[in-house]
Formats: structure tokens, sequence, C-alpha cells
């Protein structure tokens, strides 16, 4: 294995004339793929490739094939799946949905291409010229455009085709890296003229300078009364004592899998993750509450001052990393109940059962206003409109920390996560980590807005953006971070980066970037193996005085202040003062116990949520009388559809794995239940509800059922891999799960005129299923509901009634554009192209689904309105 390591480093930097290309079958963006031809591709305007190489395993881990058939499995995974998972690929693969794809880079500069086996790296390079199945987006190529794929002829299901690049030497001939540079000093390190609106620094570096204004509110983040001064005071009295080194430290989180607690200790590192897809090799609760206690004793000590790291994750519908514990429908769900107090509850549970695991922050919840439905992270997001996502994100930030002057940050609290500031959800065509073009007036309103109201509930950290706002990526922008948050909006908590966010700043890498630390990112969060060189390499800048040292010490001001806060740093003066010391994550309230991840009142809440989540669309034809919801628990119902029983399915991304789960089975969700489940819970009146897994080429016989509960979905998917870019159709008959679902609702209707069609269409975002809603009887909107599908059942059979109401417009037409920040408010018209916000039927309703095209267009040609 070390050979093999040696080997793949070496070829690193030879420019070779092959390469490979990606494309992801399994991940649901590419299945609606309609692509002709298969094999070789041309490539236009040849260019340069590196090979790819991926870090292998250092540390000699046991080489082992995984039974399935993945011969690019270079480690298989743990737990309940066996070794069906696949944790690490070979090198020239990258991991994708527990299996390897091969992925491909062409980069003009020559650059070490980044890649790893995490996805997220591999998706760009910092090359202004990109292969032509990746675009050009500020500084980076990025992967999956659909449209390049088509017209290069791929076909679908096919994942690789070869692709030959030539090389081209420094295409601007002035060696300059960063695209900002207009003229470059030696080494490529020193700008020593800058382009655009960026200004030279004395330190050779370029910052990017913004004259706009807009009208700021006047914020209050919250004082904490006497504490404040105290902790004030003991943090500047600490960091006076702190070296450049324990400093640094400090401002870099390294991931689990990658630090041992001594490297911790010894390196005074401040913090580390679990990414989406780590996994500690143990699904219970006691295992991670161990584990932290581990890391937990790995403190830095500065004069009389404990330091302790900071364990954080991305919990983002309950502690959703750990598939037993109890998962609540994803933000849009939770949007449309529209129930502040229920979202306080919901991260109220969530920090418990984070606490129970040794967790101390969650990198949740998700801000972002979602502008286009195309945008795989839609989800993720409360509403469309940005008052919605402020007032209901505010509730979630104060259930999670607690609300100051009460329990604020208390034993049963963790720290809550602001993201991603900011403009993550309205990036030009949706697309994930792309550009936000518009003034800062635009920005604020739509997409800052939102923080507001957190800030002031007193979140201590926000997470920076992978996105650019007008071509300059957010963890490099300075007047975004430093004169807006910090200054304008008076955030005094700290900034984290995105998973290797900082890499992506013009003229960074992985394991060097200055000009993040400027612009303001106090934490720098690092998914590569080689923390240690960023640690080193920003040692050294700090030393050379290339970053500002005033800077450095606001941040760790900020990283210790919020630390004094959450009782992860103390001092005799600080306990004197009775604030306290965080008990040993094994001595926290439940820890370690799996009864808090399975207790009967958060699946309770869970379920609460996922009844007022549903957002009922057609109940009975326009003007009808009869209404075929609810249905009569006496009845005989046929429940089919691949997300019927299906927890993973029903979960959708950012379930266990960073992708989803639709692989595991049902029982690796502990007390999770399927929507079926629920449905046969329900049938307390002496009916039948009868599961039917669909088979290829059979087909049921339905004379005597009373109903059919026909319920279909997308396949789980998350950050990335979930766009759907212009021109692809949102239609889910394009979709290929969506064709054979709606094939199979055809087929009913045609052999059954008179049966009653209830489908629940589980998604993470408002997809074109006019044809799907005009089969069935009646039709609802299910979202990404959780593991507690028994709260279908509640509102199915009339025990509750509908409540949901649409926090997104709904598209009656597949190619329709969502309307820039709910132009019309909450009371939007009502059209042939869209449902408003606010939409949803009740019991009581008269339908109101106006006649609906149900032509399917092949793909969109023009955006309509
Ligand atoms: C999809 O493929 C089929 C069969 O190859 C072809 O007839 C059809 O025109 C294609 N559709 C599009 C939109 O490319
Ligand atoms: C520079 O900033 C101004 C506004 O301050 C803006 O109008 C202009 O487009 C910006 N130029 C570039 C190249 O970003
Ligand atoms: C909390 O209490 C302090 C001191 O009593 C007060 O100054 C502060 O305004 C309060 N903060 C909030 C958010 O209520
Ligand atoms: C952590 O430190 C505490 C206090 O020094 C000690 O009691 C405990 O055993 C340590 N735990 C681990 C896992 O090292
Ligand atoms: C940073 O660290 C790496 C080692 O991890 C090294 O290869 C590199 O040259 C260092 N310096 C810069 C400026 O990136
Ligand atoms: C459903 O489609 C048929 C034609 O296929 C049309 O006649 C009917 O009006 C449609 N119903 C609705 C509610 O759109």
């Amino acid at each position: 294995m070390r050979s093999k390591t040696t080997k793949s480093s070496a070829l690193l930097g030879m420019a070779a004339l092959t390469t490979f290309v990606v494309l992801a079958s399994h991940s649901c963006v590419s299945e609606n793929l309609n692509i002709s031809a298969r094999g070789t591709a041309t490539v236009q305007q040849p260019i340069r490739a590196n090979v790819v190489s991926l870090l292998v395993d250092e540390e000699g881990l046991e080489e082992k094939r995984c039974s399935v058939n993945q011969r690019q499995c270079k480690r298989c995974g743990k737990g309940l799946t066996g070794d069906k998972r696949c944790e690490l690929c070979e090198v020239g693969f990258f991991l994708s949905r527990n299996a390897c794809i091969p992925m491909n880079k062409c980069n003009v500069l020559g650059d070490t291409v980044l890649g790893d086996t995490q996805r997220n790296d591999v998706a760009r390079t910092r090359s202004p010229g990109c292969e032509a199945v990746s675009f050009y987006d500020n500084g980076h190529c990025v992967l999956h455009d659909h449209t390049a794929l088509k017209t290069m002829g791929y076909k679908q299901g096919v994942q690789s085709a070869r692709l030959d690049c030539k090389p081209i030497e420094d295409p601007r001939g002035d060696g300059c890296r960063a695209s900002y540079c207009e003229k470059c000093g030696e080494g490529d390190r020193e700008c020593l003229q800058c382009r655009g609106n960026f200004t030279r620094t004395d330190k050779g570096k370029c910052r990017y300078e913004n004259k706009e204004e807009a009208d700021w509110p006047d914020i209050r983040p919250p004082t904490f009364g006497s504490e404040s001064e105290i902790i004030k005071n003991e943090v500047a009295r600490i960091v006076s004592l702190m070296t450049i080194e324990e400093k640094i430290g400090q401002m870099t989180m390294a991931r689990q899998k990658w630090i041992k607690p001594s490297e911790m200790k010894s390196n005074a590192v401040g913090s580390y993750l679990l990414g989406g897809d780590d996994d500690i090799g143990d699904n219970s609760a006691q295992a991670w509450a161990r584990l932290s206690d581990r890391y937990w004793n790995a403190t830095t000590e500065v004069g009389d001052a404990i330091i302790h790291p900071l364990f954080g994750i991305d919990a983002i519908h309950g502690h959703s990393h750990l598939s037993t514990s109890t998962l609540f429908p994803h933000n849009i769900g939770l949007g449309c109940t529209n129930d502040p107090k229920l979202i306080r509850k919901i991260g109220k549970i969530t920090a418990k059962e984070l606490v129970a695991t040794g967790v101390d922050w969650t990198f949740a919840p998700t801000h972002a206003v979602a502008q286009n439905w195309r945008w795989g992270r839609t989800y993720e997001s409360f509403s469309q409109i940005p008052a919605n996502v402020e007032r209901l994100a505010k509730e979630f930030v104060i259930g999670l920390q607690g609300a100051v002057n009460e329990t604020f940050l208390g034993v049963e609290n963790v720290l809550g996560c602001a993201k991603h500031f900011g403009g993550d959800g309205g990036t030009e065509g949706g697309i994930d980590q792309g550009n936000f073009r518009g003034t800062l007036q635009e920005l604020k309103d739509t997409h800052l807005s939102p923080y507001f109201g957190s800030i002031e509930a007193g979140v201590q950290t926000i997470m920076a953006s992978f996105n650019s706002w007008n071509g300059v990526k957010t963890h490099g922008n300075e007047f975004l971070l430093r004169d807006v948050l910090k200054r304008r909006l008076g955030f005094t908590g700290l900034v984290v980066g995105d998973w290797n966010g900082h890499a992506q700043v013009d003229g960074c890498s992985p394991v060097q970037c200055d000009q993040a630390v400027e612009a303001g990112v106090d934490i720098m969060m690092l998914s590569k193996r080689d923390w240690k060189g960023y640690l080193q390499n920003t040692t050294s800048s700090a030393k050379k005085g290339s970053i500002t040292a005033e800077k450095i010490d606001d941040s760790v001001t900020r990283i210790l202040t919020v630390k004094a806060l959450y009782g992860a740093m103390t001092t005799p003066a600080l306990r004197a003062a009775g604030i306290k010391e965080r008990a040993s994550p094994s001595q926290r309230p439940g820890a370690g116990q799996s009864s808090v991840l399975e207790a009967a009142e958060h699946r309770e809440t869970a379920r609460e949520a996922v009844r007022k989540s549903l957002v009922m669309l057609k109940n009975g034809a326009k003007g009808a009388t009869g209404k075929p919801v609810p249905l009569s628990t006496t009845g005989k119902y046929l429940v089919t559809g691949r997300c019927a029983d299906d927890i993973g399915l029903q979960n959708g991304g950012w379930t266990r794995d960073w992708q989803g789960s639709p692989n595991y089975p049902n029982r690796f969700f502990g007390k999770g239940e399927s929507i079926y489940k629920g449905i046969r819970g329900g049938m307390d009146g002496g009916g039948s509800a009868t599961l039917y897994q669909m088979v290829d080429g059979e087909f049921p016989d339905l004379s005597s059922y009373d109903a059919l509960i026909f319920c279909t979905g997308e396949d789980p998917y998350a950050e990335y891999f979930g766009d759907r870019h212009w021109p692809a159709s949102m239609d889910f008959g394009q979709f290929r799960v969506g064709a054979a679902d709606a094939g199979f609702l055809e087929e009913v209707r045609t052999k059954y005129p008179s049966l009653t069609i209830v489908t629940l269409l589980s998604s993470g975002r408002p997809l074109y299923v006019n044809k799907e809603i005009n089969l069935s009887d009646a039709f609802i909107a299910v979202w990404l509901p959780g593991t507690q599908g028994g709260g279908v059942a509640d509102v199915l059979f009339g025990k509750n009634d509908l409540v949901g109401k649409l926090s997104f417009q709904w598209a009656l037409d597949p190619c329709v554009t969502m309307e820039y920040n709910g132009a019309h408010g909450n009371d939007p018209p009502f059209t042939n192209l869209m449902l408003p916000i606010g939409y949803g039927l009740t019991y009581d309703d008269e339908s109101l689904m106006p006649t609906l095209n149900v032509d399917h267009l092949p793909q969109c040609d023009q955006e309509r309105r």
C-alpha cells in the first residue's frame, strides 16, 4: 500500500494524456439523461490533463474487496450492511453513494488536481479552462453539466468515457494563478497589481472592495449581562498568553478520521468533525459518547486555562448521522407546517439526542432561501420567502442552543450554526456552490436577512458559504464576512468555513489560504488528511506577518468566547464567577443511552411534524362533491410504490450517508416507521392495507380493493448531486423512476377507471407532476418526512386534518421558473403555471385544481412565467 501511495504521488504533476469522465449513474441527477450515443467522446479543444490521484490510505489499513461488484473499492465499510459499503476507492475513482465512480480532471494550470475519496473535493479544480463535461464557474471546473454531457453523447447508465486532454501551458502567459491578480510577483505568491474591484494590500494580496451600501436594520445581538465582562477579560488575558501555534491550532478543524486525540492535543487543534459519510464503526450512542470523551480530554492548556476541543457534525433533520435517532421532515416540510413552536421543539430534541452522543455542535439550521428548485439543496430551505426562513430558522436555533437568559447553552443544549452565509440559495441556475449575481441590497434583502433573527437569538456560529457573490468566493470575501457580518450586523460569534471551502478561493489550496483567514473565516474546516500541512503553512504565514496579527487575535477571541459560553474553556476566574465547565461527554444528560434516541416523546413530535407538513394538492375533481380523502379505516387498500415501505427513501439526503441511504433495510432505522407501516397501524376500523411490491412485468389485481395508495418519489440526494441544471425538465415523468411510476398509474387508470387512487409524492422540492395529479383522485405532497412515516396515516384516515401549506410555489409547468423571492408575497395569484405559496387543501376545502396541461415536454427550451 505504501508503494502505491508513492507511485500515485509521483504521477501528480506529470502531463499525461488520459483521463476519464465521470458520471454518477447512481445519482438521481443523471437518471434523466436521455443520451443517445455511447463511447468515446471527442473534445473540441483538447487541454492538458494531469493524472488524477486520490489520497490513498497511508495508514496501512487492510486492503479488502467488497463483496458487491465494486472492483474499484479499496476498503469496505462496516456496520449493518456488512461489507457492502465502500469507504475508500482506488486511485482515479471517487466515492459516490457507496460506489466508486471514475473521475477525471483536466487542469490547465497543472495544479494538483483536488482529489480525495470525498466527492466534494473532486468536483473542482482551479483552472480557467475545463474539460467538456465540466463548466467553468468562477475559477473552478464543475462537473455534472448535464447539457454538456448530453451534447457529448453519453448514454444513460454508461459511467465513463475517455477524454483526451492536451497540455496548455500558462494560458494567460503571466504565471498568475489567482484570476484577480493582474500582475504576479516572484513565485506566483505575491500580486503586484490587482484587477477590477480588488485593491492590493500591503501584503501583496488582493482585497475585494465593495463601495455599495444597503439599508441595514438595527440588529442587537444578545449581551450576556455580567458574564460578558468576565468572559471578555478572561479571554483577552488567555489570548495574550497564547503562542501562534496555539492560536492557529484553535482556528483549525480536522476530520476525526484523520486526527487522533493525541494529535489534537499536541497541535492545540480546536475542533473536529465527522464528514457526511464518515463513520466511527459503531452506530450506538454509547460508542459515540465514548469516542467524544477521548477527544474532549485532548485539551489545550494555556496559563491557568483549560480549552477543550469541540465536536461538530451535520445534524440536518435531527441527529441525521445516526440512523437510529429521531429524524424529522427536512426543512422544506417544516416550512409547510409554519409552526414556530414545533420547530423550536424539534431543535431542542435534536440537541438532546446530540448531547446523548457527545456532540457539541451541529452545522444547522440552513438559512438558505432557495430561489430555484433546480438546486439540489432546495429541501434544506424552509421557504422561498426570506421572512419565513428568518422566523422559522431562528426558532430552530433557540431550540438547539436554548433561549438567551433562560437556559442558554445549558447542559441539554448544543451550539447551532446558521448557514451558509450568504447567497447560497440564490446562485444562477440553482447551481450548487455557484454564483449569486446582484447588488448588496438584493443580497441582503433575500439572502442575508434570514440571519438577523438568529443573530439576535444568539446563534454562536455562522458558516461561510461555498457560493460566490458577483464572482468572489465568500470564503475569501472580507467585505462580506468582516465588514457586513461582523461589523454592520454585529455578529459576535465565530465564522466556520465549509468543507475545504477555503480551497476554492482564488490562489488558495487546501493546505494554504491566508486569504480566508484575512477575510474573517475564524475556523477552517479541513476535509483532507493533510490538516498538519495547513496548520504549518498558516503558522508560518502568521509568523512572517503575511496574515495580520490582529485578525488572528480576533478569530481566537471569538473562538474562546464561544467556548467559554459553552463551557469548553475554563479558568479559575470563570469558575469563581459561576461560569461552569461542561461535563465530559459521557457525564452529560442521557449520555450513551440509546433510549434517548428512541424516546417516545421525540418520535411523537416527529410524527406531529410529519402530519403538519403534508400538503394536499388535490382532493377530488374541481366542483365535484365527493372527496376521496379521508379514507375510511374499514376499507380495503392496496399500498404500493417505491416509497411505500422504504425508510431510507422517505428520509432523503443527509441521512446516515451524505447522499442518503436508499439501500439500507428498514431495520437499520431502529424505531423508524415506513409510510406503509404507519398506514397498517392506522387501520383500526377493521379494514386492511396490503403492501404490494412492484415487480417488472407484473401487475396487481386491484378488482377487490376500495382504493390504491400509491407512494412515489425522488431518489435521495444531497448537495451538488441533486442539482438539475437547465434545460433539464422538472418533469418527474422524465426521471427514470418517475417514468416507470407514471406508466404504472396510467395502466391502473385504464384497467380500473373507477378505482380511487390516492398518490403520495415524496420529494425534496416541488416537481412537475401534472400527469400524476391528473391520474389521481387525491394527491398529497409528503416531502421527505423522516423516520416517523406514521404521520401520513394520521391525516389519511382523518384522525387529524391537513394543515400544511406550500412554503414554495408549486410548478404546474415543467419549465416554469420560481418568482424571485416569492414576488407576490404570501398571496400570489393562482395560475395555470403555478400553485401559490400558502396553497394546501383541508378536508373542508373544495378542490381548486385547474385543468392541467399534461403534455410531457422533452426538455425546456424557454423559461415560462
Ligand atoms: C431520447 O431517446 C430516444 C431513443 O433513443 C429518442 O427517440 C428521443 O428523441 C430522445 N429524446 C431526447 C429528448 O433526446
Ligand atoms: C465593481 O463594483 C461596482 C459597484 O461598486 C460594480 O458596479 C461593478 O460591476 C464591479 N465590477 C466588477 C468587475 O466586479
Ligand atoms: C439578558 O439579560 C441581560 C442582563 O439582565 C440583559 O442586559 C439582556 O438584554 C438580556 N438579553 C436578552 C436577549 O434578553
Ligand atoms: C478524561 O479526563 C477525565 C478527567 O481528567 C478522566 O476522569 C477520564 O477518565 C478521561 N477520559 C478519557 C476517555 O480519557
Ligand atoms: C504547505 O504545506 C504543504 C505540505 O502539506 C507543502 O507541500 C506546501 O509546499 C506548503 N506551502 C504552501 C505555500 O502551500
Ligand atoms: C386530465 O387529462 C385529461 C386529458 O388527458 C383532460 O381531459 C382532463 O381535463 C384532465 N383533468 C384535469 C383535472 O386536468
